[in-house]
C-alpha cells in the first residue's frame, strides 16, 4: 500500500503532538533493552552518539518517522540519516561500491555519513529519504549507540535531537530542554566526545565522484589524505542537498557576532585561545576540544535574556572548518 504523507508537505507544526512524560534512562543493559522495545513500538527515543544526541525512530515505521518531523518542526523535504550497527547491516539499505567500502573500512564506526543510492528493496519508510533515490547512512562509534543498534537489530532514523534550526544537543539535558515531553525517553550517557555532527560525503556516479556535503566531526583533510585525492565541494546555490545547508541553522536566541577580536560591555564573550572571555572553547587553541565544547557553550551563553554572543576567530583548518560552518549558519539572518 502506498504510504500516506500529511499535507501540506512543507514545514511541520510543532506542539500538535500529544505531550508525554519523558523518561530519563541510565545506560544500563535493562534501560537499553527498554529503549529498544520503545523504538519497536513506534516511540521516539533520544540516544547519545559520539557526535551529538540523536532523536531516534524505527526507520521502517512511517508513523514513527513522521513523529520525528513533527517533534522537531522540521521541513519534511529534509531527509534523515539512517543509523546501523555495522557495515554488513548498512549494505541492507544502500547500493555499495568500492569507494563506499574504502571509506567505511577506514572511518566506521565514527563521525562519517555516506550518501549512496538507496536499495529498492530496503525496508525504509520513504519519509526517511524524503522520497529521494539516495540514503544517508552512518555507523556511530558511541558504545551506547552501538548497544542500542545491536539490540534493535535494524535501522534507526535519527536527526540531531533539537528543535529544527536551533542549537544541537551534546548532553541529555539539552534534549530535555528542547524536546522534553515530545520524546518517550532519553538515554543519558553524559556529554558527547566529538560535539559536532558527522561529516557527510556524497558518493556519486558509482564512486567516481566524492562530494563533501557537510563538514563535520571527521576533518576533511583526514578523508582526503586517506583517499589521496581532494573531495569536491557542495555548491549548488538554492538547492538543498544536505541542509544543515539551510542558511540559518544551529541558531541561539542571541545574535552572534563572529571573528570578534574585541568586545563591547553588553556582549557575552565566547573565546578561543589566550583571551579574556566569559567561556573559552579552548585556551590551548585545540580544535578538537573547541568542537567538543561549541554547542554546550552556546547553550550556556544563550540562557537568560537574548543578547549578542561575540566569538573569537577560529582557524579554518581541520575541525575548524566544521566549527566555522556551524557558527556562520548560527549567525545567518533568521
Ligand atoms: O552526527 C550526526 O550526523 C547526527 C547524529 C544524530 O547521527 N545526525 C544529524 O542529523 O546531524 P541531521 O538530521 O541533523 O542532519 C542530517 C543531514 C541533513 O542536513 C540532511 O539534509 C542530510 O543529512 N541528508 C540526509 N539524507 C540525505 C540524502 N539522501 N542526501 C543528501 N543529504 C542528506
Ligand atoms: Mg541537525
Amino acid at each position: 500500500m502506498p504510504e500516506r504523507r500529511k499535507p501540506p508537505f512543507g514545514k511541520t507544526r510543532r506542539h500538535s503532538m500529544k505531550s508525554m512524560q519523558t523518561e530519563l534512562l541510565p545506560v544500563t543493559p535493562s534501560a537499553i533493552a527498554r529503549a529498544s522495545q520503545r523504538l519497536r513500538a513506534g516511540a521516539l527515543v533520544a540516544f547519545p552518539t559520539e557526535t551529538v544526541y540523536g532523536l531516534g525512530a524505527d526507520a521502517s515505521n512511517t508513523h514513527a518517522v513522521a513523529n520525528i518531523f513533527e517533534a522537531k518542526g522540521r521541513p519534511s523535504f529534509n531527509p534523515l540519516i539512517v543509523h546501523v550497527s555495522d557495515l554488513a547491516t548498512a549494505k541492507r539499505y544502500a547500493e555499495w561500491n568500492a569507494q563506499a567500502e574504502n571509506l567505511a573500512q577506514a572511518f566506521w564506526p565514527g563521525p562519517l555519513t555516506l550518501v549512496l543510492p538507496r536499495l529498492e528493496a530496503a525496508s525504509l519508510s520513504s519519509l526517511v529519504t524524503a522520497g529521494a533515490a539516495t540514503v544517508a547512512i552512518r555507523v556511530p562509534a558511541h558504545p551506547v549507540a552501538q548497544r542500542l543498534l545491536k539490540q534493535f537489530d535494524g535501522a534507526i532514523a535519527a536527526p540531531s535531537a533539537n528543535p529544527a534550526g536551533q542549537i544541537s544537543p551534546t548532553r541529555a539535558a539539552h534534549v530535555i530542554e528542547g524536546l522534553g515531553n515530545m520524546v518517550s525517553a532519553v538515554l543519558d550517557a553524559g556529554p558527547c566526545d566529538v560535539g559536532l555532527e558527522s561529516t557527510i560525503v556524497g558518493i556519486e556516479d558509482a564512486g567516481s565522484k566524492l562530494r563533501l556535503l557537510r563538514p563535520g566531526g571527521l576533518a576533511r583533510e583526514d578523508i582526503e589524505q586517506h583517499l589521496g585525492a581532494a573531495l569536491e565541494t557542495h555548491q549548488t546555490p538554492g538547492l538543498i542537498s544536505a541542509p544543515g545547508q539551510l542558511a540559518s541553522h544551529y541558531a541561539p536566541k542571541a545574535r552572534l557576532r563572529l571573528n570578534a577580536t574585541d568586545w563591547t560591555f553588553d556582549e557575552k564573550r565566547l573565546g578561543f585561545g589566550d583571551v579574556d572571555c566569559d567561556l573559552n572553547l579552548s585556551t590551548g587553541r585545540n580544535l578538537t576540544e573547541a568542537a567538543c565544547n561549541l554547542f554546550h557553550c552556546l547553550h550556556l551563553l544563550d540562557a537568560g535574556p537574548a543578547t549578542t554572543i561575540a566569538v573569537s576567530p577560529i582557524p579554518n583548518i581541520g575541525l575548524g572548518q566544521a566549527i566555522n560552518d556551524r557558527l556562520q549558519r548560527a549567525a545567518a539572518p533568521r
